[in-house]
This record gives C-alpha cells, sequence and structure tokens, in this order.
C-alpha cells in the first residue's frame, strides 16, 4: 500500500564512535543487511516512498549504499532536531505527516510505523506523536512526562532531568511522528540552551504545547524494536534479536528447525514448506529453499538455489551459485560453487565440483575433483545425464563429459569423454601371484635371526 500522504527521515549522522570501525555505524550489519537498509526496508513496507537519510560522518559511504533514497548532510552533526533540518527539501511545500527514525534502530518494524502515523491522523490530530518505552536501564533516554489524561506534556533529556524526573520509567525511543504542516516552523524554534548545547528534536514537545498543538504518545508493544546499536555488542544482541525473528518466521512458514538456537538465517532467506534444517546450519545471502527440502546438520549456504525434494548435507558447502535440482542429494564435505546439478544427481561424498554443470541423475563418485583454475582463469566441467564418474576423479577443465559415459576411479580426465563410452587413465595393475606372502615369510625370517643374536 502507498501512503503518498506521508514522508520519512532516517537520521544516520551520528559518528558512532563506540563501533570502533572505519566502516559507517549505520551499515554494519544485522542478518546480512545495513541497519540503515532494515530502517529503509520496514519504511518502504509501511508504503513511505517520500524518503530521505541524514549523513554526517562517512557521508560518501552512506550515500552510495543507500542510493537511489536521497540524502542530505548534516555538518557539522549538532543534534536531533538540526539533522531533520538538513531534510529541509524533502519537507518544503510538503503538508502530509513526517515520521523521524534512527538509522541505528533497525529493528522495528513497518507496523509500529504505521500505528505512529494512524494515531497521528486520528480525531484527536496531535500534532506530534512519540513512540515510548520502558527500558529496564533508563540509564541514557529522555523521559516522557504525561499528563493525566495520557497526552504527552514534554521530553526532558536524561542529562537534564532532576531527580524526580529521573525516576519515571517511561522513555523516548526517538521516533517521531509530526503533522508536516508544522514540522518546520517547530524545528526553527528549537534553541541549543540544554546540557549537551544541542538542538534536540525532543524540544518540539513543547514548543507544539505552547501552541495549543496536543501531543501524543503510545508505547511500543515489544521493547527489542527500539533498541538502539552503538557498539559491537550491542550489534551481537541486534542480531540475536534479529535471528530470533527469522527462526520463528521459517517455522510459522512450514520448516521443522530441530535446533533453532542454532540455525542463522540472512534477512533474505526464503523457504518453501515442509523443509527440515539440522543444528548449526548457516545461510548466507541469496539463498532459495523448495519444498520438502532436508538440510542436514552444519552446512554452510550462499547465493544457492534448491529445489524441491533435494537432500543437503551433513557438512556440505554450497557456494554463490550453486544451483541444486529437485531430488538430488550433496553430501558430507562436498563443496559446489557456480554450478548447476540437475534433477537425480548425487554428488554424496568428498567433492569439490566449480564452474560445471552435472547433468540429471549423474552420479558423482566419492572424492571427484573439478580442477577449474590453473592460477589465471576459471575454466568449465560439462558431465552429461547418467554419467558415472568414478571415485577419486580428478576432471581438468575445460572439460566435457558426455551423456551416460563411465569415467573409471582414479582417472586424471583432460579430454573430453564422448556418450556412453568408458574413458580410464590409470597404469595398468601389477598382480605378482605370493608376493605377499613371500615377503612376510623373508620379513619374519629376519627378526628372528636378529633376536637369536640378541639373546644367544
Ligand atoms: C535520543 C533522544 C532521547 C531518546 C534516545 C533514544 C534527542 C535529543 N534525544 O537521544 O530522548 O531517549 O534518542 O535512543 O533526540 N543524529 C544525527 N545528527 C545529530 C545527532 C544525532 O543524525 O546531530 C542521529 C544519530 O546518528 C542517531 C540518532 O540521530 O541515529 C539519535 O542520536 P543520539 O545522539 O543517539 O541521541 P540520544 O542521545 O541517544
Ligand atoms: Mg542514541
Amino acid at each position: 500500500m502507498s501512503d503518498s500522504d506521508s514522508a520519512a527521515i532516517v537520521l544516520a549522522a551520528g559518528k558512532g564512535t563506540r563501533m570502533k570501525s572505519d566502516l559507517p555505524k549505520v551499515l554494519h550489519r544485522i542478518g546480512n543487511r545495513a541497519m540503515v537498509h532494515h530502517v529503509l526496508d520496514r519504511v518502504a513496507e509501511a508504503g513511505i516512498e517520500r524518503v530521505a537519510v541524514v549523513v554526517g560522518a562517512g557521508a560518501q559511504e552512506v550515500t552510495d549504499a543507500v542510493s537511489p533514497v536521497r540524502t542530505a548532510l548534516q555538518d557539522p552533526p549538532l543534534g536531533t532536531a538540526h539533522a531533520v533540518l538538513a531534510a529541509r527539501d524533502l519537507l518544503e511545500g510538503f503538508d502530509g505527516d513526517v515520521v523521524i527514525l534512527f538509522g541505528d534502530t533497525p529493528l522495528l518494524t513497518a507496523d509500529t510505523i504505521r500505528h505512529m502515523l494512524d494515531l497521528r491522523r486520528s480525531p484527536a490530530d496531535p500534532g506530534v506523536v512519540v513512540l515510548g518505552f520502558r527500558p529496564a536501564d533508563t540509564a541514557e533516554y529522555g523521559r516522557l512526562i504525561v499528563d493525566g489524561e495520557g497526552r504527552l506534556q514534554a521530553i526532558v533529556e536524561h542529562r537534564d532531568a532532576d531527580e524526580e524526573i529521573r525516576r519515571i520509567g517511561f522513555c523516548n525511543a526517538g521516533i517521531t511522528a509530526v503533522d508536516g504542516r508544522h514540522l518546520l516552523s517547530l524545528l526553527d524554534a528549537v534553541g541549543n540552551d540544554n546540557a549537551k548545547g544541542e538542538y534536540s528534536l525532543t524540544d518540539i514537545v513543547e514548543i507544539a504545547r505552547s501552541r495549543g498543538l496536543d501531543c501524543a504518545v503510545t508505547e511500543v508493544a515489544d521493547p527489542d524494536e527500539v533498541m538502539g546499536v552503538n557498539s559491537r555488542a550491542e550489534l551481537a544482541v541486534a542480531e540475536g534479536v534479529f535471528q530470533r525473528r527469522l527462526r520463528a518466521r521459517a517455522m510459522a512458514g512450514g520448516a521443522t528447525l530441530i535446533d533453532p538456537d542454532t540455525v542463522y538465517f540472512s534477512h533474505d532467506t526464503v523457504l518453501g514448506r515442509d523443509i527440515a534444517i539440522g543444528p548449526q546450519v548457516v545461510f548466507g545471502p541469496g539463498v532459495t529453499v523448495g519444498d520438502g527440502v532436508t538440510i542436514r546438520a552444519f552446512c554452510d549456504i550462499e547465493g544457492a538455489r534448491i529445489s524441491a525434494g533435494a537432500v543437503v548435507g551433513p557438512f556440505a558447502r554450497l557456494r554463490p551459485g550453486a544451483r541444486i535440482g529437485e531430488e538430488v542429494s550433496i553430501g558430507n564435505f562436498v563443496e559446489i560453487k557456480a554450478s548447476s546439478v540437475e534433477a537425480g544427481a548425487k554428488v554424496n561424498h568428498l567433492s569439490y565440483v566449480g564452474d560445471s554443470r552435472i547433468g540429471a541423475r549423474a552420479n558423482i563418485g566419492a572424492g571427484t575433483i573439478t580442477c577449474n583454475y590453473d592460477g589465471f582463469a576459471k575454466a568449465e566441467t560439462d558431465i552429461g545425464e547418467g554419467a558415472f564418474i568414478g571415485s577419486n576423479t580428478a576432471l581438468v577443465a575445460p572439460v566435457t563429459i558426455g551423456p551416460g559415459a563411465i569415467v573409471g576411479a582414479g582417472s586424471v580426465i583432460a579430454k573430453d569423454v564422448p556418450a556412453d563410452s568408458l574413458a580410464v587413465e590409470r597404469s595398468t595393475q601389477k598382480v605378482k601371484a605370493g608376493w605377499a606372502e613371500a615377503f612376510r615369510v623373508r620379513r619374519r625370517g629376519k627378526r628372528k635371526a636378529m633376536q637369536t643374536d640378541e639373546t644367544g
């Protein structure tokens, strides 16, 4: 649903000093997606198309990352009200509603954004709607001063609060929705006479009240949603919350997770129904899993498409460009990269398959390696349908094995093999009858002689 009456401004100019990183804070990832992208995804999900990101530290990197979403530069950063004013261009002449979000608060849901906008447009017509929460530790948050009828009177920053106000447990999550008809004039009235010397967005509440506008507050249903990330430790906590959401979504969609806490999804993992996932499975970006697939324990999967009924693992690694066909079997210690394994084929043990096509129902024996790299360039291997590759075969690419061909175990295959033929490349086997027994007799005799020498 598109909402042309709303705009969003995502504040992301902060330095993120505590991350101790060369990467701008909002580009650190959760579930393989940058935090600022999580926020922009939720804004899009809420139907908002008019969006700007306020950048400062690492401006160019953040601008490149969020493109084509527009950015506004705030330099130097003088507070959250000053930051919103940096996006003045987005707001000039816009009289819809504006929701202000933080780029380092990636777990907010689209439902909460919608709820705030709905409240903004409710019959009470509040000029400002603030999102509140009750953190276990109120330490650094602004406190919400609410009157007897639940209307928001003011927000007082922790540093500016007296003991009585500091005892208030209801805090400002920072996310704010404002009537766009008033926003610019409210922001222009904000001063910087406070402990931090900053132009604070929170001041618009009192300014709005002084102009006779109502202000409202709504409490977020799940406090995890408004968790901000300022350090690597907090990034890990946010990742944990996000992973729990993805696991719950996977199970709700019809996947069985034997030990959910040990399975790591990516923000974009797509799962069908009746999938079984064993313990210790990690999904990187870009994975699609079809119906009825079984992924056994200890697999690492990235950029892969796994079709219906396939079985993968245990201990398999699927790398970008792996396309696993229907009913395919990929077994233990098998690595597949940029290759298509067609329906019903089997690669069950100890293989590397790269830049290859394995035709339908082909059987790739244990220890088969496609030698796809000569130190300079990659080359391709093509294995026809129904081919049988014996164990411990090296396929030196570029090479083609025709449909129905058989390659004898232990071969190094550097030339094409025609359809339905046998290729075997190994030295002729020598058999010396009785040699082993004669060898043992000889060796035993020698040992006996030595022992007699020692004791005699
Ligand atoms: C802010 C709120 C506080 C609330 C808390 C919730 C203000 C004045 N205070 O405090 O009431 O409890 O969030 O987490 O708003 N930013 C800019 N430019 C600036 C300053 C900040 O883009 O000049 C961005 C930051 O990158 C960050 C967000 O705005 O994404 C919030 O700024 P931050 O400094 O973390 O505000 P808090 O002090 O946490
Ligand atoms: Mg903060």
